[in-house]
């Protein structure tokens, strides 16, 4: 939260007020904040009236053992059935479900209601040919093809709970996850398109499972799809292609239903520990708030709309509103494989312009990027179809915003900010379309059932136009209901700051404005937002400090135009290191990209002599984050020994940019 977010936002009085035509015809009008106010559990359980249940619940909510949530209790559904089959049931079979768009120009498949129906059940017999049972967890590790959608609802299908991990994320990250969540099988790609060439994955997925097997975890088998047609290397006993036991399979599947609180999956996120945590989230809760918060935040149609989130699945986004959120409304979506600008900067809008999308949904960094470029990019195509903007990951620029209502919407499209996290499952805090006169950079007000607040270190509520702690005040469906194996740190991470008044610390600074509307201002704790996504800082150092090289090294996010935060390393090599060589920072640079992946590769490396600490022996990041951010240091009275300061500034000269 630094002094200069904090003044720009006070000089923010633009507003926007929701189009006349579409707040007359919003799903959500803003009497919902009163009855959901007047009986919170009473709203949520309508909510959950618009899914399929094959056993209604006995009980809304259980919250008789804080921290540990259950919702809908005694009630049983399909996910699977609820995002696919009843639609076709429904008679809606025809309908799109998803125009996929792959990354070489005119590779395209749509898939209707129908056919993703036979998807999903043929890869749900596949599966279980394969020895995957209700409760076993599968891990995938795909591009953003329809097969890794098919899979993750073939999952749902059987009961088994899945982690995706990000295609980005390398073998080392992998194999950590896989072995974790003791996945017994793996399904992946040969590969995916990334800038016009062909990019391995299966490979990574052999080196995982190497990793998760030394860690004494085996993988019974991986299901490969062919993808680009790489050469792959193939081991027998485990390996299985896609189109072989996938397209033999049958596409007759009767989905079974499963308890409310049955596992659904489980999401990987930084911690502020080197170990990233398992979030888990459950079957009805999730699923009602996901399907509801897309129908309310977005206005959806499903009849009329086409709707597109460029989030890749590999994150919470693409769960809840790629895959499950939106295909439990029955929406016709986008999905493209590729990345934004290939192979030419337009290349989203002419998705946009070509697919006639309604509602688009993205992140900020993406914005900030498309913006340096200017509009005449957009500019050349119609996109006239877009009614609804989103945004979501991070903080939202003000300048940013305004580009984004006026360049990609026309001025005509509301801009929602939707604030929330990998655990809180669905959107939390978010101004409603038809609503909300929205401000620019303001996420606005906690959504119908939900409540929020903006608290002190002793958990008082702050005044209008101060800052403070965001807080969740009372439980909500989609919350996650523990960390994988690990309730203690479940307890301590999110319930152990604000015990006495029984709050979820979401770990994010906020300040509220004069009108009381809630304005994030991104992380108080070790983790970054670099590009929305989310990194710690002691991973990365963990990871630096496994390179024969290094003897310490601490990290901060340091403030980036592009990016929002970027890393920046600051490394004491040991002394048999010497100097470490002239190509120290790109070696190290490297290392931490094969541990991680490339997101968390550092912007800059910078080689010192030593760490400012405390007495106490506490790395003062604050002082550092002065030096990575180029400003004049601040306060050093607090350190062990004051000369440092000066030491590493003057190792400063001698650092290597990557
Ligand atoms: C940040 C992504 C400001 C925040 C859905 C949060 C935001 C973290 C916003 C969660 C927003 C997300 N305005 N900050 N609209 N949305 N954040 O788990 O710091 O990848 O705690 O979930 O992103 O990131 P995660």
């Amino acid at each position: 939260m630094t002094e200069q977010t904090l003044s720009n936002l006070l000089h923010e009085n633009r507003r926007f007020e929701p189009p006349a035509e579409l707040a007359a015809a919003a799903n959500v009008k803003a009497d919902a904040y009163d009855a959901a106010a007047t009986d919170r559990e009473g709203f949520w359980a309508a909510a959950a009236e618009r899914l399929s249940w094959a056993k209604k619940w006995d009980r809304v909510l259980d919250w008789d053992n804080p921290p540990f949530a259950k919702w809908f209790v005694g009630g049983q559904l399909n996910v699977a059935y609820n995002c696919v089959d009843r639609h076709v049931e429904a008679g809606h079979g025809d309908r799109v479900a998803i125009h996929w768009v792959g990354e070489p120009v005119g590779d395209k498949r749509d898939i209707t209601y129908r056919e993703l129906q036979d998807e999903v059940s043929k890869a749900a017999n596949a599966l279980i040919s394969l020895g995957v049972g209700t409760g076993d967890p599968v891990a995938i590790y795909m591009p953003m093809i329809p097969e890794a959608i098919f899979t993750m609802l073939a999952c749902t299908r059987i009961g088994a709970p899945h982690t995706v991990v990000f295609g980005g994320f390398s073998a080392e990250a992998l194999g950590s996850r896989i072995e974790d969540f003791k996945a017994k099988v793996v399904v992946t790609s040969d590969g995916g398109y990334r800038r016009g060439a062909p990019s391995p994955l299966k490979p990574a997925v052999d080196e995982a499972c190497g990793i998760a097997s030394r860690a004494g975890h085996s993988v019974d088998k991986v299901l490969v799809v062919r993808r680009t047609g790489q050469d792959v290397a193939w081991n027998d006993s485990t390996d299985v292609w896609w189109h072989d036991v996938v397209d033999a399979a049958s596409s007759e599947h009767t989905p079974e239903a499963f308890d409310s609180e049955h596992p659904l999956f489980v999401m990987y996120t930084s911690g502020t520990t080197g170990k990233p945590k398992g979030i888990l989230h459950t079957t009805g809760g999730y699923l009602t708030q996901a399907a509801y918060t897309h129908w309310e935040v977005f206005d959806l149609k499903p009849e009329t709309d086409v709707y597109w989130c460029t989030a890749d699945i590999g994150w919470i986004t693409g769960h809840s509103y790629i895959v499950y959120g939106p295909l439990a409304n029955g929406v016709t979506q986008v999905l493209y494989e590729g990345t934004p600008d290939f192979p030419e900067r337009g290349r989203w809008w002419q998705v946009i312009a070509e697919n006639k999308v309604t509602i688009f949904y993205t992140a900020p960094t993406a914005i900030r990027s498309f913006m340096k470029q200017g509009h005449e990019i957009p500019d050349k195509h119609d996109m006239s179809s877009l009614r609804i903007l989103g945004s979501v990951g991070e903080p939202i620029n003000p300048e940013a915003y305004v580009w984004y209502r006026h360049v990609i919407g026309g001025d005509r499209t509301p801009v929602v900010d939707t604030w929330w996290q990998t655990e809180t499952g669905a959107i939390m805090i978010s101004p409603l379309p038809g609503v909300t006169a929205g401000k620019p950079g303001s996420a606005m007000t906690p959504l119908p059932g939900i409540t929020a607040e903006v608290v002190t270190d002793e958990g008082q509520p702050v005044d209008k136009g101060s800052g403070g702690y965001l807080v969740l005040t009372s439980p909500w469906p989609s919350m996650l209901r523990t960390i994988w194996g690990d309730d203690q740190r479940y307890i301590d991470t999110y319930w152990a700051r604000y015990r006495d008044q029984g709050y979820y610390f979401a770990g994010d600074g906020a300040k509220k404005d004069e009108d009381g509307d809630l304005w994030v201002l991104g992380r108080v704790d070790d983790v970054m937002n670099v590009s929305g996504h989310r990194l710690s800082t002691t991973e990365i150092e963990s990871a630096l400090v496994s390179h024969p090289k290094v003897a310490e090294a601490a990290v901060v996010g340091a403030n980036d135009p592009d990016t929002g935060q970027a890393v920046v390393a600051f490394v004491i090599l040991r002394e048999e290191a010497g100097d470490g060589g002239e190509n120290i920072a790109k070696e190290l640079s490297d290392h931490v990209r094969t541990q991680i992946g490339p997101i968390a590769k550092p912007r800059q490396i910078m080689i010192v002599p030593e760490l400012p600490k405390t007495r106490s022996g506490k790395i003062m990041r604050r002082l550092l984050r002065d030096v990575a951010e180029k400003r004049e240091v601040g306060d050093t009275t607090t350190l062990a020994d004051q000369s440092i300061m000066d030491l590493i500034s003057a190792g400063q000269a001698t650092s290597t940019e990557d």
